[in-house]
């Protein structure tokens, strides 16, 4: 590495500091890409400085809105992190024109109207972050002057990209939990994060602290992002960019029946105020959470010094795509928390921790062709198709480009070179174009007045952004449904992927989800690729399907914005599918779990005779359209019995365990404790399998779970 040793001498302790380091190595830091050249040319220019701080500033500023207030950022993280790094920059060579409220001293949240303020007792501070290894042995060699060499370890822990919350108990009770905000006030979200299932109403202790503040991070798993983007595309609502945008805009939900709806998860990893306990070391800390019921990091590192750390990032870096969530760096910790107050704060992170990031995975292409995807309600995306690239370890060759709107604001043509990205690992996005590449054959793209797929024609409904096609017999929309119907989370027809509907549908022999049920063994042996025993299997799944739950078919319909978990309310509610058509919007909407879109949507289906001829055609074939729950809720062969489910299931998923078990007459919690009777594990469960064999609760693994069943 050329630069080396410039890059080691570039300490960035304390500003001062970095203001000398910078002077003297301005030419190698553009080098290193902290500081963009143009900018350090201007450096000698006290008038032009002062311009670029205020431009900075009000970039930055204009920034932290789309990201905090809008959770809609415009920028990468990266990009952000380094106007951050040179306006600090600036300002530490002109510490006589920094204004109090510069955004390199302030955390950008603004409180968000409809939410009670909070002030925090101990402030939420941010990290200082670095994309730089030898930046944290400078780390290191700062905390090892300010104390004792011969006492000190570090804490490894994965960076989770989410939204970062505090979460007050006092004596064992979850009374309040905020976002950060600015850092001394944010909102109370108390209600939002109640409907969290992992986080503990109380904690699992006979002796609770008086207060006990947690500091930690609610997310969106990975699986459960894809899953709500799909269910946002076929319902015309926009999707999120990435899970932290979709964790952030869950929690901004005025109504905790929407948020209850989004896979939001939270780790705890740090403590705010406390009384009545103290904890010596960070390791301490996080054991005692987790024994509390607290959810914790799976995996963390104890380092005893800043080599280790180096070989643990780099451990963690190998195995950031296996994580179920999005890991954007991992963030190290002094393990000792009595140097915490002697090594101090800045004004807006602490000393004694640094977060490590890792650069964007991203890479340059060109967008050949823009094509048309019909979804099963219709809708019109279209996707980029692109010269094949490596990004984060995988080869993309499409990515959606949203909608037409998104086409605009990205100014992206046919022909471009453009920017792609893992959008949070899991979705390859088009991020930007290169403009200055341009070649002036480029062709805009204009989407389609009919539907590319049966001629018919295209509309756009008001107050939405997509394009759909109207066509309910359009191919497109009813290959998607039936991949929909036959789920493992609906309807679950094992073997009846997507090779097989395609056929299907291309040779007219089903028209409906309802046909799926009239096909005899010679149709089925008729398709292609088709064995005896294959086509006896699936005629088994297909058969087997019938006798699924009532929230399955709900879910399976595929009635808009109706996703499992609502399903599964609407079965608590209603003995079966005719008590739910007969439903009127006002009675749906009472429900404590449907809001009034979802009410209308429930209400409209059925006001469509095609839809209500589906149901009726369903039955006919035998489908199970009561509920078994309602029909003996105390008599289960689990009454009474108490569960946690943990860890990935072979063949369930979690949401359905819990509708096995609930429809046994059991209970399903978030938390093990001594009122658990039994824990589920299935891969990579984590903590809770630890409690449950501290605690000599029995653990089951799904196949056991059948047999109790
Ligand atoms: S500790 C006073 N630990 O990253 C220190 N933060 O970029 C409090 N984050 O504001 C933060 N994982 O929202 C800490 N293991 C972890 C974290 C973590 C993610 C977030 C947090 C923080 C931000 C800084």
């Amino acid at each position: 590495m050329p630069f080396a040793s410039c890059q080691r001498s570039f300490d960035w302790r304390t500003k001062q500091v970095h203001l000398l380091d910078l002077r003297r190595h301005a030419r190698h830091i553009l080098l290193i890409g902290t500081v963009r050249s143009d900018k350090i040319k201007a450096m000698n220019n006290p008038s032009k400085e002062r311009r670029r701080m205020e431009e900075l500033r009000t970039l930055i500023r204009q920034h932290n809105q789309h990201y905090y207030q809008d959770a809609q950022p415009a920028i990468s993280d990266r990009d952000y992190d380094s106007l951050v790094a040179e306006l600090a920059a600036l300002e530490a060579e002109h510490p006589g024109q920094v204004p109090t409220g510069t955004p390199t001293r302030e955390i950008g949240e603004a409180p968000t109207p409809g939410f009670r303020t909070v002030a925090h007792r101990v402030p939420m501070m941010s990290l200082a972050n670095t994309y730089d290894t030898d930046e944290l042995v400078a780390f290191d060699a700062r905390v090892r002057k300010q104390v004792p060499a011969a006492m000190l370890h570090y804490m490894l822990e994965p960076k989770i990209d989410g939204v970062a919350v505090t979460l007050r108990y006092e004596r064992g009770r979850f009374t309040l939990g905020a976002t950060r905000g600015d850092g001394r006030n944010g909102d109370d979200i108390t209600r939002n994060l109640a409907t969290i299932q992992t986080l503990p109403a109380t904690l699992d202790t006979d002796h609770p602290p008086a207060l006990l503040e947690v500091r930690g991070e609610v997310f969106m798993p990975k699986a459960g992002f894809v899953s709500l983007n799909e269910r946002r595309a076929a319902a015309g609502q926009s999707v999120f960019a990435n899970p932290r945008n979709a964790a952030a805009g869950s929690l901004k939900q005025l109504d905790p029946a929407v948020v209850a709806e989004r896979p939001l998860d939270v780790i705890g990893y740090a403590v705010g105020d406390c009384e009545g306990i103290e904890f010596q070391t960070h390791q301490e800390l996080l054991d005692t959470l987790q024994q509390w019921g607290l959810p914790v990091h799976p995996r963390v590192w104890h380092c005893p010094d800043m080599d280790d750390v180096l070989i643990a990032l780099q451990e963690l870096q190998a195995m950031r795509h296996d994580f179920p969530f999005e890991l954007d760096g991992g963030v190290i910790k002094l393990n000792e928390r009595k140097w915490y107050e002697e090594l101090g704060y800045t004004a807006k992170s602490p000393r004694w921790a640094v977060a490590y990031k890792y650069e964007p995975e991203r890479a340059e292409t060109t967008l050949n062709a823009i094509t048309i995807q019909v979804g099963r309600t219709g809708i019109l995306t279209p996707v980029a198709e692109l010269e094949p690239v490596t990004v984060a370890g995988s080869t993309i060759q499409r990515a959606t480009l949203h909608n037409e709107d998104e086409i605009r604001r990205k100014d992206i043509m046919i022909g471009d070179r453009v920017w792609v990205e893992k959008a949070g690992e899991v979705i390859p996005a088009v991020v930007g174009v290169c403009k200055e590449k341009r070649t002036g054959r480029e062709q805009p793209f204009a989407m389609p007045s009919q539907c590319p797929v049966c001629g018919g024609p295209v509309t756009r409904r008001e107050g939405e952004v997509a394009l759909r096609c109207e066509n309910r017999q359009c191919p497109a929309q009813l290959k998607q449904w039936l991949r929909h119907f036959a789920a493992r989370g609906a309807m679950d027809i094992d073997g009846l992927g997507e090779v097989l509907i395609e056929q299907l549908v291309d040779r007219e022999l089903v028209q409906s989800p309802a046909d799926l049920y009239q096909l005899d063994r010679w149709q089925w042996l008729s398709l292609d690729r088709m064995g005896e025993k294959s086509a006896d299997n699936v005629l088994q799944a297909v058969a087997a399907s019938k006798a699924r739950d009532l929230w399955r078919v709900i879910f399976a319909l595929g009635i808009p914005h109706v996703g499992a978990r609502s399903a599964q309310a609407l079965e608590a509610h209603y003995p079966d599918l005719d008590a739910l058509m007969a439903a009127t919007p006002t009675e749906l909407e009472a429900l404590e779990d449907i809001g009034p879109i979802m009410a209308q949507a429930i209400y409209s289906f059925w006001t469509v005779a095609a839809n209500r001829d589906l149901v009726a055609r369903l039955k006919a074939a035998g489908i199970n359209t009561t509920s078994r729950r309602q029909a003996r809720p105390d008599t289960g062969p689990l009454h009474e019995k108490t569960f946690v489910l943990t860890g990935t299931l072979p063949n369930w998923t979690r949401d359905e365990a819990r509708a096995r078990i609930e429809a046994a007459g059991g209970k399903v919690t978030g938390s093990v404790s001594r009122k658990t009777d039994y824990v589920v594990a299935g891969d990579n469960a984590g903590s809770k399998l630890d409690k449950a064999r501290d605690l000599n609760i029995p653990t089951l693994d799904e196949a056991g779970l059948q047999d109790l069943l």
